[in-house]
């Protein structure tokens, strides 16, 4: 609890608002604009401008059946999607996400996005791994819509465009520190609002609304290298684990195969999708060994065991035989400006090679988090209740994007179904929003110790005089997530991650920042992401180790084998740490929700995962 003197040393500066959405990517953007368009009073705080927001980096595409390079249909893409997640995909949530898939790709063209054009004028589509034809019989489907290499990048820019011609406010270079939570019936908690800090000028901002949509992305950056932007610190989740609930599926961490080798830097599946192919050492194009159909087109979760496995058994690339050659130099150089001109640079800038002469180095790489704060397809946070519901509504908090578990992605997500989620949960929100809010409703005076909590943390770190500095303890936890929970794991190695791990908290009780001012303080600001971080981590090793199985992307060597009998079923995790606490984790498990949301397609029933 924040003490008076805490308290007076911060002047708080209200507002209130309807709605406030915590982030401004894809998601948070879209559900901002839904907000918005609804007659809410609408507010988005986000750390960093809305188009330097991580979606930025998204490019290959967003996942829709429109038709237009290949036949295709939605239950292709359900089925598609249901397999790559290895049976852990919700499949009521899969059925609604890919029934508006179609839709919510017209809405962004009609709201400016720029997609590349076919000859016929329709938008185009290309081959992304993992999405077929006819069930998953093959061969596979052109699905992914594209501008460019692009994508994300041109649907923020739509999207912030839409979000202030509905008259959103932004509240931009914003750090929201942590949720205000009142005790709910039967225990419940409720949300009332969000406390956040103004870099700028360290004022800080308590904002009271009927709604918080956490829309905060990943946490990459748990990991040493990864293709997620710096900011990528999960802030939204460790809000969520302070406030005492729960995240879900963190085991199941996601490697793009092809990061570029030492720089992390993402190029982009659609590479492959245009013809681009992985060779080891010897020239040789393994991924017809391991995915005789697919071949580089096979998930990611597949190729990039593929390839690790590839450099273990030492037909890696390099003087370190310590990665792979992903060629494009056979593909015309006309195709490679029209359709992959930011890879081009990439390559150039990040690799010092031309794509159209050389293979680029390439490895696989931390790109994106399954797991995320649990919630349902309207996008309502839920809990675990009191009388055992695993489907008990948090009221008044929402998650969406990365940050959340819908689940759609269950153990593997397939790519470009990520930009598809953020615009159809973000939309699915503002609908539920415009149901559940009647603009302009009065509000209940806020608990008197809203602020204490974020208070607390901040003046805490502010003025921590410890011998660990944030970047050492950092460094440290990065270490051990990319050694002990990478592509491959053993029972020994997430053991010891999880000890690692709680030692490396102690040392946060140690922690040093050396800048005690309120303007612009990095030093602060990575102290309360490390601080998110770390909380996320411990989550992460602590249901890894306990998932005794493999499943997508969690490959257990003690443990090969999916066992839908014991594992078909999403971890919980809960993180007891802050106040004092040692970081202890919590683990439960919530059913899969066998069942679609219509009798328009059938439950897809468990089957080998083959491609
Ligand atoms: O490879 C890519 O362009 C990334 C897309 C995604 O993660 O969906």
């Amino acid at each position: 609890m924040a003490s008076a003197s805490t308290q007076a040393a911060y002047k708080i500066i209200d507002h209130t608002y309807d709605t406030v959405v915590v982030g401004a990517g894809g998601s948070g953007l879209r559900a901002t604009m839904g907000s918005a368009e609804a007659g809410l009073k609408t507010a988005c705080i986000t750390k960093v401008f809305p188009t330097r927001s991580h979606t930025v980096a998204a490019q290959g595409g967003i996942a829709a059946s429109l038709g237009n390079n290949s036949p295709d249909h939605w239950t292709w893409h359900m089925y598609d999607t249901v397999k790559g997640s290895d049976w852990l995909g919700d499949q009521d949530a899969i059925e609604y996400m890919v029934r508006e898939a179609p839709q919510a790709v017209y809405e962004l063209e009609h709201a400016g996005v720029p997609f590349s054009r076919n000859a016929d004028g329709t938008i185009y589509q290309r081959p992304f791994g993992g999405h077929m034809q006819n069930m998953g019989e093959g061969p596979p489907v052109q699905r992914t819509c594209a501008a460019a290499d692009r994508t994300g990048h041109a649907m923020l820019h739509a999207l912030y465009q839409q979000s202030l011609k509905y008259d959103a406010d932004f509240f931009i270079e914003y750090f929201a520190i942590d949720l205000i939570m009142e005790n709910g019936p039967d225990g419940v908690p409720v949300c009332r609002g969000v406390i956040a800090m103004c870099m700028d000028d360290g004022s800080i901002h308590r904002f009271r609304s009927h709604a918080v949509v956490l829309a905060t992305g990943g946490y990459g950056r748990s990991y040493f290298t990864a293709t997620s932007a710096h900011t990528c610190t999960g802030d939204g989740g460790g809000m969520v684990l302070r406030a005492g609930l729960p995240m879900q599926d963190m085991e199941f961490v996601q490697f793009h195969p092809t990061g570029i080798y030492g720089a992390g830097v993402l190029i982009t599946e659609g590479a492959r999708g245009e013809g681009g192919y992985l060779t080891n050492s010897e020239g040789e194009r393994f991924m017809e060994r391991y995915a005789p159909s697919a071949k580089d087109l096979a998930s990611r979760d597949v190729v990039s065991r593929s390839m690790a496995m590839e450099i273990r058994e030492g037909r890696g690339v390099g003087p370190h035989k310590d990665h792979i050659y992903l060629h494009l130099d056979h593909i015309d150089p006309k195709v490679l400006a029209e359709r992959l001109p930011g890879i081009t640079e990439s390559g150039k800038i990040f690799a010092g090679v031309d794509l159209a002469r050389q293979p680029l180095p390439v490895v696989p790489t931390v790109h994106y988090n399954m797991g995320g704060i649990p919630c349902n397809y309207h996008g309502e946070v839920v809990t675990i209740g009191a009388d055992g519901n695993p489907e008990t509504v948090v009221p008044g908090l929402f998650a969406v994007g990365e940050a959340a578990c819908v689940s759609v992605h269950g153990a593997n997500r397939l790519g470009s179904n990520s930009l598809i989620d953020l615009v159809v949960f973000g939309r699915a929100t503002g609908h539920r929003l415009k149901e559940l809010i009647k603009p302009g409703t009065a509000h209940n005076g806020l608990p008197k110790d809203s602020a204490d909590l974020a208070l607390g943390r901040l003046d805490h770190f502010r003025n921590a005089k410890g011998g660990s500095p944030t970047a050492e303890v950092r460094t440290e936890m990065q270490r051990t997530m990319s050694a002990h929970a990478a592509v491959f794991r053993t029972d020994e190695l997430m053991a010891e991650g999880v000890t690692k791990l709680a030692d490396t908290y102690k040392r946060m009780q140690d922690i040093h920042v050396s800048d005690r001012s309120l303007i612009w303080n990095s030093d602060l600001i990575e102290t309360l992401e490390l601080d998110n971080l770390i909380s996320q981590a411990s989550v992460t090793m602590s249901g890894a180790y306990a998932r005794k199985e493999s499943r997508g992307a969690h490959a257990h060597e003690d443990f090969p084998n999916r066992d839908d009998a014991n594992w078909m079923k999403h971890t919980v995790g809960w993180f007891n740490g802050w106040g004092g606490k040692g970081g202890e984790v919590k683990l439960d498990y919530r059913p899969v929700h066998e069942f679609t949301l219509t009798d328009d397609v059938q439950y897809i029933k468990p089957k080998a995962r083959v491609y």
